[in-house]
Parts: C-alpha cells; sequence; structure tokens
C-alpha cells in the first residue's frame, strides 16, 4: 500500500457489505427517515469510502463549533470544511440521541445509508459562513448554498448501504483505497494531485508538468460533484481531459481519477480541505496555484496558499506545491510566471473566464497559447448541445 498516512493514520471505511448491509437495509426500513439531496449523499459517500477520513460521519456539535472556530477537530486534527446534515425542524422532531435514522435519497427514495444520532443542535448559520467563507454575501455560491439550507444539524456516525451510481465516466470513479493500490503498483512514491473544477488550460497543463518534473506521477482528480450553474458541466470536462491527456502527457505518468464532492468555493479552507482529501486519496503533494477554489473577489490571490503555510508540513501530512499565477507569454514564447519572466503585463497573455466562455459560445478556438485545440473543440461542441437542450 501506498506510504503516506490517511490523513489521522487509518482510511476509514463505513461501506457496509455483505451480510451486515443486508440486516442494515432491513433496518434502514423500520427507521425514522430523512431525506438527502445529492450534495449530502455524495458526502456521505466520500465519508463512507475514507476520502474525508478520520471523519466517520457527519459532524456533532463539539467538533462543528471546532472545525468552523479553529480549522480543528475537537481532537486538535485540521479539519477546514463543516461536512454537515441539515434537516428540517420538523423532520428534526421524529429523531432522538440515542437512535438511528434512514438517510433516504430525497428523489429516488433510495436508502443510502444509516446514521447513529449523536448530536441535534441549531447551528450559527451566518457564523459558520463569515468563518468559512469569510463573507455573508448571499452572492456568494456557498454562502447562499448554506443560508438556503434547514436550520438543525444532525451529528454521528454513519453506515452506507447503497452507493451512488455515476450517470456517466464510471472507470474513473476510485475509491482511495483503490486509488493507492494503484500509485504503489505503477511504483510512483511521490504522487501529485490535482484539484480542478475547469477544463485544464495551458496554465494549468504548465503547473502540472512543472510539478510532474519532481514527482513520480500526477493524480488528475477533478472535483465533478455539484458545481454553479456557469461552470463548465463535469461531463464535457471529463472528454476534455480524456482528449487532452491523449495528446500531451506521457501515459505511464498521469492517473485520471474524478473527485466526486460538490465545490464549496470556500477558498482558502477549502484548499486545506482539498490537500487532506488528496493525502487521504494516496498523493504525497499537491498543487495550490492562484486563487484556488475562489469565486469573484472574496478571496486574495494567495490567500490559499497563505493559509496552507500556517500548518506544520507534519500536521498537515501533504506537501503543498505552490505556484505564482502562470501565463503564455509572446517576448518568453513559453508559459512562464512573475518567478520566471522579466516582461511587462503587455506581452502576457490573459483571458478571462467570461471572455473564453464567450469565445466558446460563439465556436470561436481561444489560442492555442490559451488552450490545447482538442480541449477548446470539445467545450465549443458541449456548449453548442448546451443550447440545443
Ligand atoms: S479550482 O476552483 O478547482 O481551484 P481551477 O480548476 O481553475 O479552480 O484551478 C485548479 C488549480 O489550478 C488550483 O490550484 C488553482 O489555484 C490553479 N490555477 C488555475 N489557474 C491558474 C493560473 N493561471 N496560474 C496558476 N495557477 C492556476
Amino acid at each position: 500500500m501506498s506510504a503516506i498516512k490517511p490523513h489521522g493514520g487509518t482510511l476509514v471505511n463505513r461501506i457496509a457489505v455483505g451480510a451486515e448491509r443486508d440486516a442494515l437495509l432491513k433496518e434502514a426500513a423500520s427507521l425514522a427517515a430523512i431525506p438527502v439531496n445529492a450534495w449530502t449523499v455524495s458526502d456521505m459517500d466520500l465519508i463512507g469510502v475514507g476520502a474525508f477520513s478520520p471523519l466517520t460521519g457527519f459532524l456533532n456539535e463539539e467538533d462543528y463549533v471546532s472545525v468552523i472556530e479553529s480549522m480543528r477537530l475537537k481532537n486538535g486534527q485540521i479539519w477546514s470544511i463543516p461536512i454537515t446534515l441539515a434537516v428540517t425542524e420538523e423532520q428534526a422532531s421524529a429523531l432522538s440521541v440515542g437512535k438511528r435514522a434512514a438517510l433516504v435519497g430525497e428523489s429516488d427514495g433510495v436508502a443510502y445509508g444509516i446514521i447513529d444520532v449523536e448530536s441535534i443542535y441549531q447551528p450559527d448559520k451566518r457564523r459558520e459562513a463569515v468563518q468559512v467563507f469569510k463573507t455573508e454575501d448571499m452572492e456568494h455560491p456557498g454562502v447562499r448554498k448554506l443560508l438556503e439550507r434547514p436550520n438543525v444539524y444532525i451529528g454521528g456516525l454513519i453506515q452506507v448501504v447503497n452507493r451512488p451510481v455515476p450517470e456517466k465516466f464510471n472507470e474513473y470513479y476510485f475509491t482511495p483505497a483503490e486509488t493507492r493500490q494503484i500509485f504503489t503498483d505503477k511504483q510512483w512514491r511521490t504522487v501529485v494531485g490535482f484539484q480542478t473544477r475547469n477544463p485544464v488550460h495551458r496554465a494549468h497543463e504548465y503547473i502540472q508538468k512543472s510539478a510532474m518534473e519532481i514527482v513520480d506521477g500526477l493524480f488528475l482528480n477533478p472535483l465533478v460533484g455539484e458545481t454553479k450553474s456557469d461552470d463548465v458541466p463535469a461531463n464535457v470536462r471529463m472528454k476534455s481531459y480524456v482528449a487532452l491527456l491523449e495528446n500531451y502527457y506521457p501515459k505511464d505518468r498521469v492517473f485520471l481519477g474524478v473527485f466526486p464532492a460538490a465545490m464549496r468555493y470556500a477558498g482558502p479552507r477549502e484548499a486545506v480541505f482539498h490537500a487532506l482529501v488528496r493525502k487521504n486519496y494516496g498523493c504525497t503533494h499537491f498543487i495550490v496555484g492562484r486563487d484556488h477554489a475562489g469565486v469573484g473577489d472574496y478571496y486574495g490571490t494567495y490567500e490559499a496558499q497563505e493559509l496552507l503555510r500556517t500548518f506544520s508540513a507534519e500536521e498537515l501530512g501533504i506537501m503543498p506545491l505552490f505556484f505564482e499565477h502562470s501565463f503564455f507569454c509572446t517576448k518568453c514564447g513559453n508559459m512562464a510566471s512573475s518567478k520566471t519572466c522579466p516582461h511587462g503585463k503587455e506581452d502576457h497573455l490573459t483571458l478571462s473566464g467570461t471572455k473564453v466562455r464567450a469565445m466558446l459560445r460563439d465556436g470561436i478556438c481561444p489560442p492555442p497559447e490559451f488552450s490545447r485545440p482538442e480541449v477548446a473543440k470539445i467545450l465549443i461542441e458541449g456548449m453548442s448541445e448546451a443550447v440545443e437542450a
């Protein structure tokens, strides 16, 4: 198995199988049911497979307060994003501490798991917003989601009895136990994880390949859970990653697998969370570039890097690799950053996300110095399919 220790020391496994699962399924049918949406199902599954190790369930009140206030679980381990289960007051009134409840898909009626109710509490969501997102602004997509959720949180250990079935790209879903085994089989002693919610453009490629020069392998680990509506949909992005790897990356040095989590847009705090989760998947290094997991102007360009620097390497257990804002420099004739290029802004090719989206919508390929043509073509097709649908 991979040499790097999961966060907390043990890879959590809360997926019930065999006779235990059969018994839990039977029990679930007799329990009070908590309806859960796709986001919560994804959190449950990621807890279940150990991607969120050391979490074994949804945060109880003590851990929640500790995470919000100090970015640590009650036991002192670093944890920056609260993973919580929200229910309405009416739903909460059917639950009691010490009892179990079934977690049932609100749209499909599938029993996904069982929770041992350990804590029923009223979170201070405004405080959560300010601490996690650094703003209470409803325009922030993470804050909006948070404030729109029901007002009671339920904490406790979970067991997963049914795993969500991916609609597409099934072959790119792996548990942390599987990726750890794969990295070991590939004899990669050092693996750099790359989080993305976007197509891989030249700047992403540049920082990935810079990292690849010093490690054994790249784990391209795009987030494919819920994202905001103007982000490129995951199925289009997946096609673009496959085309990019096919044409521009050595096959034996890259591994593509998805991260089926929802995007929080919590910037610095999410960068810490992303790093810890990639450690659980078996990465030894993790890339953090400009405005990691940011949105709008809520976070400083290097705020995520600054936060990560406040933790010791030993405590994080994964080595963050920091990259400056990267671009193509027409004078240098290559990709660069302010660390490697002496030229001014006027020589740098920079395109805003809005501008790129407008070009793609009009069927125009951005310049190859910005995006590989194979990627641009897939994004243009994806845009026109979305318009037709
Ligand atoms: S994120 O929300 O998943 O962070 P994105 O997919 O754009 O967004 O970024 C993936 C990673 O690449 C992040 O670590 C981000 O900081 C980094 N990154 C994105 N664009 C650049 C760039 N032009 N220069 C340097 N790093 C970048």
